[in-house]
């Protein structure tokens, strides 16, 4: 079976994979990813997880590998300044080694580009050319999508939607600015909302009395779905602040859809209707009506090796009709 090699590199932990060409992934596992030890420890450990991969996965030819991390840069194949893995340095280059290593074409990419390669190959996105992903983990990512073609831009980091000002003076963000939309529309986002949420309410809410580090994002949807107005009240205000961005990036981009995807987008109708009816409401008249906001529909664990594996079928088509 002809196979691509998909690795998702994040702050914690790396995903690795083998994926055929229908996205089925044939054996996968996860490296701690070790972001304060040298950057040489991690390829080793990446090199012998791959070769242990591959015995388990059979009898595959790999054509192509595809990495999405933070701070990805395709035009150079090198992670750089990435805050989340500072024990590598300020360049990684990370394409050119594992090249060496591997023998066949290595491509990385931001981590949300990889999801909407993902999305575009093998999920809800097959058949469109104009979309934006938009990842709601720990942070907010994005893949734009223009013309069947991600956006990269004159530098290679195009789609930081994340980091767009929602907030004059607003909250602080891990990128040193403020106000940014990550800092409410996220895991974390979401958690700040509701501590604000707390503080202004007279305690009857089943959260009141965790600390932020015990609350999850996973705690507040529990808390919405067993009645809790305040947990509901934190997705509504989430789900505005959101659908009002994405109103702005309709107007840029004249996307068909927009995909939300990760841990925050598994709260279904929480977050999709206050985001759909903010994004309607503010979205310039031309534009009203004609962009869907659908939820991701790959599933498991496996979804950011499905995504680096779509970067990697991407390249190996690229270099064979090259
Ligand atoms: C980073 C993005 C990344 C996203 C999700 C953001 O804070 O700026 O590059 O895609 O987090 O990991
Ligand atoms: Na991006
Ligand atoms: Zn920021």
């Amino acid at each position: 079976t002809t196979v691509t090699l998909g690795i998702d590199v994040g702050g914690t932990n790396t995903k690795i994979g083998f994926v055929d060409r229908h996205g089925r992934c044939l054996a996968s596992t996860h490296i701690s990813t070790g972001a304060d030890e040298p950057f040489s420890n991690f390829l080793e450990n990446v090199f012998k997880t791959v070769k242990a991969l591959s015995k388990e996965a059979g009898d595959i030819e790999m054509v192509a590998v595809g990495i999405g991390a933070p701070n990805a840069n395709y035009y150079t194949g090198k992670i750089e300044e990435a805050v989340n893995l500072k024990g590598w340095g300020k360049e990684v280059a990370i394409a050119d080694l594992m090249e060496e290593h591997f023998k066949v074409p290595v491509a990385i990419t931001n981590d949300a580009n990889a999801a909407a390669l993902g999305e575009m190959k093998f999920g809800v996105a097959q058949g469109m050319k104009n979309f934006i992903v938009a990842t709601l983990g720990t942070g907010l990512g994005s893949g734009i999508i223009v013309n069947g073609d991600l956006l990269y831009g004159h530098d290679g980091f195009a789609g930081e939607l994340g980091h767009i000002t929602v907030v004059e003076e607003g909250r602080t963000c891990g990128c040193g600015r403020r106000g940014c939309l990550e800092t409410y529309v996220s895991a974390t986002g979401i958690k700040r909302t509701m501590f604000e949420l707390l503080a202004d309410s007279n305690g009857s809410s089943s959260l009141a009395n965790k600390t932020f580090e015990q609350l999850t994002a996973k705690d507040i949807f529990d808390a919405a779905e067993a009645g809790d107005a305040l947990a509901k009240e934190a997705f509504e205000v989430t789900g505005e602040i959101l659908g009002k961005s994405l109103a702005d990036a309709i107007a840029i981009f004249s996307p068909e859809a927009i995909v939300l995807f990760g841990g925050l987008a598994s709260a279904g109708d929480y977050i999709t209707q206050p985001t759909r009816r903010a994004m309607e409401e503010n979205c310039l008249h031309i534009f009203k009506g004609k962009t869907r906001l659908v939820v991701s529909n790959l599933e498991g664990d496996n979804t950011a090796i499905l995504g680096s594996s779509a970067l990697a079928w991407q390249e190996y088509e690229k270099k064979k009709n090259a």
